[in-house]
């Protein structure tokens, strides 16, 4: 397309943004919200590594701008992408950034070793002994064991709040689901296009927050001085025992966050070890025997390592993120104005013939290699200020529920080929219905938060 220049306030020419004919006020949001996918490939070639979607919407496809971004997050970007994350004052900004940081930093007060090893443990012995749902799809099953492990993980050490705690997961469940509803619509990227359905989410929201509220009263009113039970009572150590605003906010983070995205990355990876038995065997031959040791996963389980690596590569849930711009910037020498948004895309980063080889085979012997892939080209959890804090977790818990699923149950799933990638705010596989067949030998048990 030919590039139109401008002049810049700064009296610099700039060229205006290479874009699809589309429309006016929507630009090209309906094709992309038909076969979002086939768009991003489509526009990438006709337009190059800088494409408008729509007026205010930018997409990036190069990987060092990408990057640029993501460490410019808290700076010239920022996360929240609601309409009026351009427009918010400074002050305001600076007050949610410095928010944002006491949360994260108490989030990794909650990463406590110890506590992840007991949390596994408990996890594991509970998966081993859980009853499935036999009609849910996969991706509802794995979310639903995801949701469990991240709810034990930290809430899940007081039986005496165990019923609560149960109300809790429903509501973080409920949380995610009906924000995706919101994120998944089309008008979702339209900012002036009214949306109700945001309306279920806040007051989704607004459950969860309550019944965290009540949960964080409880555990402080204990004065409890005994050692932590799990990440609430870390965190709750953290803030001198006082029930406060930002362990709320930490809390209600740590668990919208982590509640759907880690499924969906489980669903991937067990439907790629049910399609091929070799690698299925020596995956599980090397989980035998226990050899899960908190914070060195990666070195005692390199092949099991590489296998998730290699999925979370070809099917990253996260498969755009995106930023909001909070002040005009510049971006390969295009302008972009405060409140643009600007999308990124892991999935094509993934799949850049000019940063992997042979990038569309599954190869988890590519990541036994020292180097596999150029600076930039792997985000499956992110990048810069913004990274994701439970990646950790994250593995330890997809690592446990194979070895448990696989040993107890009898697991029947499509043949991979016959998958269907489903792009929408997740990028999961769509309507698998797996079939659960317990082995015999095992019972039922308690779950950690049954
Ligand atoms: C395989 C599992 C997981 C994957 C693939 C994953 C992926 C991601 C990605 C891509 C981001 C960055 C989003 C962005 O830049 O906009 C993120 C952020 C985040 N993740 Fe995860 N995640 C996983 C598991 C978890 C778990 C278990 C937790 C539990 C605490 C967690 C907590 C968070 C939080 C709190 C953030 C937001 C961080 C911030 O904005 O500062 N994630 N995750």
């Amino acid at each position: 397309m030919a590039a139109v220049p401008e002049l810049s306030a700064h009296g610099r020419a700039r060229r205006r943004i290479p874009r699809p004919p589309g429309r006016p006020l929507v630009g090209d949001l309906a094709a992309y919200q038909h076969d979002p996918i086939g768009w991003m490939v489509g526009a990438r070639v006709a337009y190059g590594d800088v494409v408008q979607l729509a007026p205010g919407i930018v997409v990036l496809f190069d990987p060092d701008a990408t990057h640029r971004v993501l460490s410019e997050t808290n700076v010239n970007y920022v996360v929240d992408s609601g309409r009026l994350a351009g427009a918010r004052s400074r002050r305001e900004r600076l007050s949610r950034l410095s928010t944002w940081k006491l949360i994260r930093r108490d989030l990794w007060h909650g990463f406590d070793s110890e506590l992840v090893d007991a949390h596994v443990r408990r996890y594991r012995e509970w998966m081993g002994g859980a009853d499935l749902d036999r009609d849910a799809g996969l991706v509802d099953v794995c979310r639903d064991l995801c949701g469990r492990g991240i709810v034990d993980f930290y809430l899940g050490g007081d039986r005496g709040t165990a019923a609560l705690v149960t109300e809790i997961r429903a509501a973080a469940d409920q949380l995610f689901a009906r924000s995706l509803e919101t994120l998944d619509r089309a008008e979702a990227r339209v900012r002036w296009w009214p949306r109700p359905h945001a309306a279920r989410a806040d007051s989704a929201n607004q459950r969860l927050v309550e019944l965290l509220g009540e949960v964080i009263r409880q555990r402080a009113a204990e004065r409890r001085s005994a050692p932590a039970r799990d990440a609430l009572d870390v965190l709750l150590a953290a803030c001198g025992g006082v029930a406060d605003d930002g362990l709320l906010g930490t809390l209600r983070m740590a668990l919208f966050a982590s509640h759907g995205v880690p499924g969906v990355a489980l669903s991937w990876l067990l439907l790629r070890l049910a399609a091929d038995a070799g690698l299925r065997t020596r995956v599980l031959d090397e989980l035998d025997g226990d050899p899960m040791v908190t914070g060195s996963v990666a070195t005692d389980i390199p092949y099991t390592m590489a296998v998730i690596r290699e999925t979370l590569r070809l099917h990253p849930p996260q498969w755009i993120l995106s930023r909001t711009a909070v002040q005009d910037t510049e971006i390969g020498g295009y302008r972009v104005k405060a409140g643009w948004e600007v999308v990124m895309c892991p999935y094509l980063l993934h799949r850049d013939p000019g940063a992997w080889a042979e990038p569309e085979r599954f190869d988890p012997g590519r990541w036994l290699n020292a180097t596999p892939h150029p600076r930039h080209s792997y985000l499956p959890f992110g990048s810069g200020t913004r990274i994701c804090p439970g990646s950790q977790l994250g593995i330890l818990q997809m690592v446990s529920a194979v070895q448990q699923l696989f040993t107890h149950y009898e697991l029947s799933l499509p043949q991979f080929d016959t998958v269907t990638p489903a792009f929408t705010t997740l990028l999961h596989p769509a309507n698998v219905t797996p079939g659960w067949h317990r082995r015999p030998e095992h019972r039922s048990q308690g779950g950690p938060t049954s």
